[in-house]
C-alpha cells in the first residue's frame, strides 16, 4: 500500500499542497488561490479565512486524486513568513493580516529602536527591528487600532493559524518565530524580557515546538471538509525559506552548500550551527528547521527588476531575446550601473525608501548594455549579501533556485561576480515539498539524499567584474 505525507505551502499567491511518497516522489499537487489587498499604498494584507478557504480547497483536490487505499502518515505546513494573524479570546480573527512586505510600521520600528535598541535587538533576537517582521506590526495596531488590539488575546503567524485551524490548537516553531523580532534565539522561546519592556502580555504567543513535531491531529470537521481521513498528525512545519532549503536537503550537515533564489526577490540562504548575528544585522539570522540556524540575504527586486524592464521598455520582447540582447554586450556593462532598489532593499541597507537608479550612460549606451546592466546590478546586490554571509560561515556553492536561474547568461554572471560555484539542481519543487519533508519523522520515513546537480556553471572570469562591482559599492 502506498504511504505518503502531505506538506501544504500558504504562500502569498496562493496555497499549495503536494502529496509525497517514502522514496521522496511526488504523487498529487494541488494549487489555489487567494486575493491580496493593497488599502494605501505600502500597506498589503490578506483575509485568514480566505487562507483557510483556499487551504481547505487545495487539501480537498488533492485527497480526490490520491488512490484509494493511500495511506496518509502527515502532513506538514510551511508558509510565508512575518505576517501577523490577531485573534479574539474564542479563536476568532479580529481584522485582515498584516504582511510580510507590508511597510507601514516604520513609526513602530523607530518606537523599538527607543525602547529596547537596535543592539539589544540584534543580540537577542539575531535581527534588528524591521518593518516586515511581525512585532513592529503589533505595536502598529495596539498604536493605530486600539480598539482591534483591546480584543487581541492570540497572535499567530500565517501557517500557525492554519495549524489551528486544522487541529484545534494553536503552537509555533522556530524557523518562523524567529522572523518575528520578539524571539530569543539561543533559547529558542519568546523573549519575555522584550515582550516584558513593551508590556505586550506573553501568553499572548503559543507554545513552541520543534519543526518537525506534531501540533495535534486533524479534527474531524475538518476531515468531513475535505475527504482526507479523520486524526491525521499535522506536523508544525517552517517558514517558507526554511521549508523550500530543507526540500534541497541544505543543513547544518553541509555548512558549504547554500541557496540562492532568482525569483521575484533574490534570496541566499546559508546554513549556520549558532546564533551567530552579524553584528550590523545587515543579514537576518532565522532558525533553521533541522534544530540550527541560518543566515538570509533579501534583495527585494530580483527576476522583478527584470520584469520591470521588459514591461516598461520591451514589452514586445520575450525573456530570451532580452539575455541575447545583454549577451551583446560586455561584463560590466560598458560603464553603465543598476542598482535594483525599484521597492526599496532588505540587505544590506534594510531601508524601504530606497529607489532604483542607471548611472554612467552616456551617447554610445545601447540596449544591450541597459539590459546587462540590470542582470549584474541585481548580482551585484546578492554579492552585497554573500560578503556579509561569508566571513560567518564559510559558503562554498550554491544551488540555484527560482525562474532567473532558466537563463545561463545570467547564472554565469552571478558565478563571475559573487567568485562561487552555482549549481542548478535536478528538481526544485520548493516550501511545499519541504513542509512535506518535515512529516516524513512523525511518518517513521528516512529522508531521501540531496539530488545531485545537473549543471555546474564555475566561476570564468575572476577580473570581469572587479571594476563594475567597486562602482556599484561607490554608488
Ligand atoms: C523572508 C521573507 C519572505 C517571505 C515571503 O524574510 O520576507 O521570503 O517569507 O514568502
Amino acid at each position: 500500500m502506498t504511504q505518503v505525507t502531505l506538506g501544504l505551502d500558504l504562500g502569498t499567491s496562493g496555497a499549495r499542497v503536494l502529496a509525497v511518497d517514502s522514496t521522496g516522489k511526488i504523487l498529487a499537487e494541488s494549487i489555489k488561490t487567494h486575493p491580496l489587498y493593497t488599502p494605501r499604498p505600502g500597506w498589503t494584507e490578506q483575509s485568514p479565512l480566505e487562507w483557510w478557504d483556499s487551504s481547505l480547497q487545495a487539501l480537498k483536490e488533492v485527497a480526490g486524486m490520491l488512490p484509494e487505499g493511500t495511506e496518509i502518515l502527515a502532513l506538514g505546513l510551511s508558509g510565508q513568513m512575518h505576517g501577523m494573524v490577531a485573534l479574539d479570546a474564542r479563536g476568532e480573527v479580529i481584522r485582515n493580516a498584516l504582511l510580510w512586505n507590508d511597510q507601514r510600521t516604520g513609526d513602530a520600528v523607530e518606537k523599538l529602536n527607543q525602547i529596547i535598541g537596535k543592539d539589544t535587538f540584534i543580540a537577542r533576537t539575531g535581527n534588528p527591528a524591521i518593518t516586515g517582521f511581525q512585532l513592529p506590526k503589533v505595536i502598529w495596531l495596539r498604536d493605530q487600532e486600539p480598539e482591534h488590539y483591546a480584543k487581541v488575546r492570540h497572535i499567530l503567524l500565517p501557517k500557525d493559524y492554519i495549524a489551528f485551524k486544522l487541529t484545534g490548537t494553536m503552537r509555533a516553531e522556530p524557523s518562523d518565530a524567529s522572523g518575528t523580532n520578539c524571539f530569543h534565539l539561543e533559547s529558542k522561546q519568546w523573549d519575555r524580557e522584550i515582550l516584558g519592556a513593551l508590556d505586550i502580555p506573553v501568553e499572548y504567543y503559543p507554545e513552541v515546538i520543534p519543526s518537525d513535531e506534531q501540533v495535534g491531529r486533524l479534527s474531524a470537521e475538518v476531515a468531513q471538509q475535505t475527504g482526507l481521513p479523520v486524526g491525521i498528525p499535522v506536523v508544525a512545519g517552517a517558514g517558507d525559506n526554511a521549508a523550500a532549503a530543507t526540500g534541497l536537503r541544505i543543513s547544518q550537515d553541509d555548512l558549504h552548500t547554500g541557496t540562492l533564489s532568482l525569483g521575484t526577490s533574490g534570496v541566499i540562504f546559508a546554513p549556520l550551527t549558532s546564533a551567530n548575528p552579524d553584528p550590523q544585522g545587515r543579514v537576518h539570522l532565522f532558525c533553521h528547521a533541522d534544530g540550527a540556524y541560518h543566515l538570509l540575504g533579501v534583495t527585494l527586486s530580483a527576476a522583478s527588476s527584470l520584469q520591470w524592464l521588459k514591461d516598461t521598455f520591451f514589452p514586445s520582447h520575450s525573456f530570451t531575446q532580452l539575455t541575447e540582447m545583454a549577451a551583446q554586450s560586455a561584463p560590466g556593462a560598458n560603464g553603465v550601473t543598476f542598482k535594483p532598489y525599484l521597492a526599496g532593499e532588505r540587505t544590506p541597507h534594510l531601508n524601504p525608501n530606497l529607489r532604483a537608479s542607471f548611472q554612467g550612460l552616456s551617447l554610445a549606451s545601447g540596449p544591450q548594455d541597459i539590459v546587462r546592466s540590470v542582470l549584474e546590478g541585481v548580482a551585484y546586490s546578492l554579492r552585497d549579501a554573500l560578503e556579509i554571509i561569508q566571513p560567518l560561515t564559510p559558503l562554498q556553492q550554491v544551488l540555484a533556485t527560482g525562474g532567473g536561474s532558466k537563463s545561463d547568461l545570467w547564472v554565469q554572471i552571478l558565478a563571475d561576480v559573487l567568485q562561487i560555484p552555482v549549481l542548478k539542481p535536478a528538481y526544485v519543487q520548493g516550501a511545499a515539498y519541504g513542509a512535506a519533508l518535515l512529516g516524513f519523522k512523525v511518518a517513521g520515513f528516512a529522508l531521501p539524499e540531496r539530488e545531485p546537480a545537473v549543471q555546474t556553471t564555475l566561476p570564468q572570469n575572476p577580473e570581469a567584474y572587479v571594476e563594475g562591482y567597486g562602482r556599484y559599492v561607490r554608488l
